[in-house]
């Protein structure tokens, strides 16, 4: 696909959405078949040293109450996940220093034990503690570029480096990650082409999993009055990262879900096939605002929550992985 088709493709509405749409089904069933993974979440700090214009959880929004959760909690958190039979925990926060490699070194290594996978999510760290934290076990790295444009890369991220951004994602794919990266749909002065410009450069840089976002806007932000982006686009735009990238992970994100009530399904029939249900304590849960409504509707029993989502997974023909939901190259049957 040229960048041109891309933005052909990004802006499909009516038949042809529904025939991207399918076509994007028709690849996730051939190369990873019915099965959807479930990732449990806890965002155990909502601490933030970053200042990203468009998230709530920036530096300078004085106006959110800050939590750190302890490693016992953390880690009780996480029994309760695995209990619940989550395979992956995913451990997502603000960036904080605050957690230094001790602290997450002990995490990894504990959560380990209880024989799931981990994947963190903390943001940019120097190379020597990314080593050490995959030494003590760590087997995935969330890292979304965002976006490929660093004009707007630069806008968006005052204290950020685009530079450092996309070099820390091939440190990560060297260290032997499994390595996500994604975008976020809907960005002010992001047009078709810069997203069409975000999927060609994932198809070169090949990751083990793609999160794709809607900008929702944050009234405690410099963004707050900006309009959210197109729910139609996003979907498009999950059809066409599982055209380019057959095998990839494809989550269902929590923003689309936030934004459309039936995001999440439609997400899974446009391509995606992965879910990362919130794991993390209630009353913490309602501080890790990125933006509004992200934890509405929370509930605090999470086999419930479980539940209903495997229901919706079932109503929709599929099934829930029993697997650890490991990355594999379908040319080389190997795992990265
Ligand atoms: N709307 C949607 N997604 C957001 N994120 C941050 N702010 C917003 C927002 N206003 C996403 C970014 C980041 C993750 C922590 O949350 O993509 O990677
Ligand atoms: Fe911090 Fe991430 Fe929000 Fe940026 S997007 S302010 S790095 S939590």
């Amino acid at each position: 696909m040229t960048k041109q088709d891309l933005i052909d493709r990004l802006q499909a509405r009516g038949q042809e959405q529904e025939k991207l749409w399918a076509e994007a089904d028709r690849i996730r069933k051939e190369t990873l078949g019915e099965a959807v993974h479930l990732r449990g979440i806890i965002e155990f700090s909502n601490y933030c040293v970053r200042n990203c214009v468009y998230c709530g959880l920036r530096r300078d929004n004085r106006r959110l109450l800050r939590y750190r959760m302890s490693v016992e909690e953390i880690l009780q958190a996480a029994r309760i996940g695995t209990a619940a039979g989550y395979k992956t925990i995913v451990l997502q926060s603000g960036e904080d220093p605050w957690y230094d490699v001790d602290k997450i070194c002990t995490i990894v290594r504990e959560i380990k034990q209880m024989g799931v996978a981990v994947t963190l999510s903390l943001g940019e760290r120097p190379k020597e503690e990314l080593a050490q934290f995959r030494q003590a076990g760590a087997d995935r790295y969330l890292l979304k570029h965002e976006t490929i444009d660093p004009d707007l890369y630069a806008r968006l991220h005052p204290r950020g480096s685009y530079r450092s951004r996309i070099g820390a994602l091939y440190t990560l794919k060297e260290l032997g990650y499994q390595v996500g990266t994604g975008i976020m749909v809907g960005l002010p002065g992001q047009g078709l082409e810069t997203i069409a410009a975000d999927i060609l450069f994932m198809k070169e840089f090949a990751p083990a999993m793609v999160g794709i976002g809607v900008f929702i806007p944050h009234p405690n932000t410099p963004l707050g009055a900006t309009p959210p982006g197109s729910v139609d686009i996003t979907l498009n735009a999950v059809a066409l990262t599982r055209l380019v990238l057959p095998d990839v992970h494809l989550p269902a994100t929590t923003a689309l879900a936030t934004i459309d009530p039936k995001g999440r399904e439609r997400a899974l029939r446009a391509g995606a096939n992965v879910i990362m249900p919130n794991i993390t304590p209630l009353h913490y849960r309602r501080k890790y605002e990125i933006y509004p409504g992200k934890s509405r509707g929370a509930r605090a029993n999470h086999l419930t929550v479980r539940e209903e989502i495997e229901d919706m997974i079932r109503g929709l023909g599929r099934t829930v992985a029993q697997d650890h939901g490991h990355y594999y190259r379908r040319d080389a049957n190997v795992q990265i």
